[in-house]
């Protein structure tokens, strides 16, 4: 009798995580001055939204012991909140990671754990969010990173550049100067690393440095649970993001050090609708939870004849690696609306690729002299609706599973 009513109850949960969809309700509260991970406040007002994240396998890292040990990575649930004062919004996640894994000193083979919230800088447009790895040409979003640092990191010239470092194995050298530059190094450093960027695609990231977004975060390991907690609080709207109809598209990631997880490889959402007081909006809540019906099998077969030379994705693995996106999570990473456009108009977002002097053979797009990208996928604008929907339906079931 109790194991049944326990089934019922898990089911029931499951209805609801299901029907909840990728939408988190920001709950208004009287002031986000001082949160921090686990404060009253948290505990008492934030509405949990479970959210999968997926590993990000759009391309494949030279690193052979990192990709063998994420071969088959699962997804993660991540719990998301977010609590507002009116001017200030608090994204709170809370999920599952063993071992807590910190960065000492700087040990290039030691990663930390960490996470990161992205904004898109506007959402008025949610058929047109940005790509969601990093924004796109002309969609650029707004990324706050922090990571779990068990020391300090003292970056003399505040560029993250640690090579003009004094080595203290020099001190004889130095003598009491020494002592008073790590003091004065000490100062300036920050305890933590915590970053904010814009980026309209990867590898074009650039630090937000001029002071002009007031944030802050916070990270804290319940070794008990296993379980991390993470926030981060920004003012709703900034020089790089504002809301739309009092809504926020926001996307989260998560690292796992001991997974050798670090840039890239990571585990990342698709996007979220972050609910403020008074959203009116609806088109946000029905771009990110649009599930297209229609007919997989079909889907799949129009995948073999028209993608699979290119691409590589769970059932095809006969594209060379570097030939395009590989899109094994796709599905758990993109809306609807962003796998049709990338079928129709593949120059709509063009995604970057790899390094193009390591791999010249494996161009993603070409540039034009104008310095324009035009991708090197064929816009596949000749099919029709129904066979579009069964492709785009084919490529939502897309994705790792989530781990039990
Ligand atoms: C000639 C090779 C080629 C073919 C054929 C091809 N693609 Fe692509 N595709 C690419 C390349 C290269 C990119 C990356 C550049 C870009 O964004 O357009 C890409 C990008 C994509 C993306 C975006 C991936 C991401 O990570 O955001 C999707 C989705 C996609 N293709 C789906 C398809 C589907 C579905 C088909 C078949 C109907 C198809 N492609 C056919 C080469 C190809």
């Amino acid at each position: 009798m109790k194991r049944a009513v326990t089934i019922a109850a898990a089911l029931s949960v499951a209805a609801s995580v299901a029907m909840a969809g990728n939408v988190v309700t920001a709950v208004k509260v009287g002031s986000l001055k001082g949160l921090k991970c686990g404060a009253k406040v948290i505990r008492k007002y934030a509405k949990f939204t479970p959210i999968a994240v997926y590993p990000q396998s759009t391309l494949h890292l030279n690193d052979k012991k990192a990709n063998e040990l994420n071969k088959d990575a699962k997804a993660k649930i991540v719990q998301v909140a977010a609590l507002t004062d009116g001017k200030r919004v608090a994204i709170i996640m809370r999920w599952p990671d063993k071992s807590k894994d910190v960065f000492k000193g700087y040990k290039s083979d030691i990663y930390p754990d960490g996470f990161a919230v992205q904004f898109a800088a506007n959402a008025d447009k949610p058929e047109k969010l940005p790509y969601i790895g990093m924004g796109s040409d002309g969609r650029p979003v707004e990324i706050f990173l922090r990571k779990a640092y068990g020391q300090p990191v003292y970056e003399p010239n505040g560029n993250g550049d640690v090579a003009h470092q004094v080595n203290p194995h020099n001190a004889p050298y130095f003598g009491k100067d020494l002592k008073k530059f790590e003091k004065a190094v000490a100062k300036k450093g920050s305890k933590e690393y915590a970053r904010a960027f814009v980026s309209e695609g990867f590898r074009s990231m650039s630090q937000i440095k001029d002071g002009s977004v007031k944030w802050r975060s916070d990270m804290h390991y319940v070794g008990k649970k296993g379980m991390w907690g993470g926030m981060i609080v920004k003012n709703i709207k900034d020089a790089y993001s504002k809301p739309s109809k009092n809504e926020l598209a926001v996307a989260v990631a998560v690292w796992d050090g001991k997974e050798l997880q670090r840039d890239g490889l990571k585990r990342l959402s698709s996007w979220i609708a972050v609910k403020l007081p008074h959203a009116k909006n609806k088109a946000l809540e029905a771009v990110v939870n649009e599930q297209v019906k229609g007919d997989v099998a079909n889907g799949k077969k129009q995948f073999e004849a028209n993608c699979a030379s290119c691409h590589n994705d769970r059932n095809f693995h006969n594209a060379p690696v570097y030939m395009a996106p590989d899109l094994s999570n796709i599905g758990g990473q993109a809306t609807a609306a962003y796998l049709r456009e990338s079928i129709l108009d593949p120059n709509a977002v063009v995604v970057p690729g790899y390094n193009r002097n390591q791999h010249p053979n494996f161009a993603w797009y070409n540039v034009d002299k104008n310095g324009k990208r035009t991708s090197i996928m064929p816009p596949f604008n000749f099919l029709d609706k129904k066979t579009v929907d069964d492709i785009v339906a084919y490529l939502q079931t897309q994705k790792a599973e989530v781990a039990k």
